[in-house]
């Protein structure tokens, strides 16, 4: 891959995507987007990465929001398309069918946050701030953060964040269950590939169904939901990796899963 605004790596069976324009605050442009699209490509084909860690390089800053640069050009067509563009990513991060950790070293602002909140879960740095400050741009969050937020923290507290502009720090983001943990700040990166290689060593198609189950539910009712669970609760039934969890069990050994 020819990377430019991105890093990428395999290690140990979990890729680490660092986003890398620290003299930008790593602000999302367009190229940046494209180039975490190629990113998520590859690790979804690899069958050597069972789990991805997004993270921001340098010492300030997760990402802190999509380019204002851009921003400023945009007409209301443009803008739409904008959208689009970033929430058809971000939605595939959220229905990647691996384990995506965010792993928040900084601000997460604007565009930053609603990545973040893409991802399946998210590790903070003590350091680490949240904050949708489109409001104070004069417009209002596109890449899915009038729609994560509420769906993570509430619509109160979403509100609050959306209609202030204001910033959280990772203590408050934790209390209010928009992050999973938050860490040291040198420990950061370290404890999300540990806990992506974790989830890794899990029964892949298993993870998968998970994930589908748990992103797709959520939208439906109850009913609906518990349907799917169903459905994919009988392909796991005829998985390979089912055969090998259960035997492995009453063996009492460790399983081999294999991902079939
Ligand atoms: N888009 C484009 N450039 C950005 C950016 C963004 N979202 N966020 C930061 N930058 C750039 C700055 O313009 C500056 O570039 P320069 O050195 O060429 O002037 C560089 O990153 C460093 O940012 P700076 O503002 O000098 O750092 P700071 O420590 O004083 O402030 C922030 C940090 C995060 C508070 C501040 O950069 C900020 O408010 N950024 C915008 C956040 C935002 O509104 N995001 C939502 C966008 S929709």
């Amino acid at each position: 891959m020819d990377l430019h605004n991105t890093a990428y790596e395999v290690k140990e069976g979990v890729a680490l995507l660092t986003v890398n324009r620290p003299d930008k605050l790593n602000a999302l442009n367009r190229a940046t987007l494209e180039e975490i699209g190629l990113a998520l490509d590859e690790a979804e084909l690899d069958g050597s990465v069972g789990a991805l860690v997004v993270t921001g390089s340098g010492d300030k800053a997760f990402i802190a929001g999509a380019d204002i640069g851009e921003i400023a050009e945009l007409d209301a067509g443009a803008g739409r398309r904008f959208a689009l563009f970033g929430q058809n990513l971000f939605r595939r991060i959220e229905t990647f069918p691996k384990p995506v950790i965010g792993a928040i070293n900084g601000f997460a602002l604007g565009g930053g946050c609603e990545l973040a909140m893409a991802c399946h879960m998210r590790l903070a740095s003590e350091t680490a701030q949240f904050g949708q400050p489109e409001i104070n741009l004069g417009i209002i969050p596109g890449y899915g953060g009038t729609q994560r937020l509420s769906r993570l923290v509430g619509r109160g507290i979403a509100l609050e964040i959306l209609l202030s502009g204001d910033r959280i720090p990772a203590q408050r983001a934790y209390e209010i269950g928009l992050v999973n943990a938050v860490v040291p700040k040198e420990e950061l990166v370290t404890r999300a590939l540990a806990l992506g290689a974790r989830l890794a060593s899990k029964a892949p198609l298993a993870a998968r169904y998970i994930l589908e189950a748990v992103q797709a539910g959520v939208e439906m009712p109850m009913e609906e939901g518990c349907y799917l669970e169903a459905t994919l609760f009988a392909l796991s039934c005829a998985s390979e990796d089912m055969k090998e969890g259960t035997k492995a069990f009453l063996e009492k050994r460790k399983p081999s899963f294999r991902g079939r």
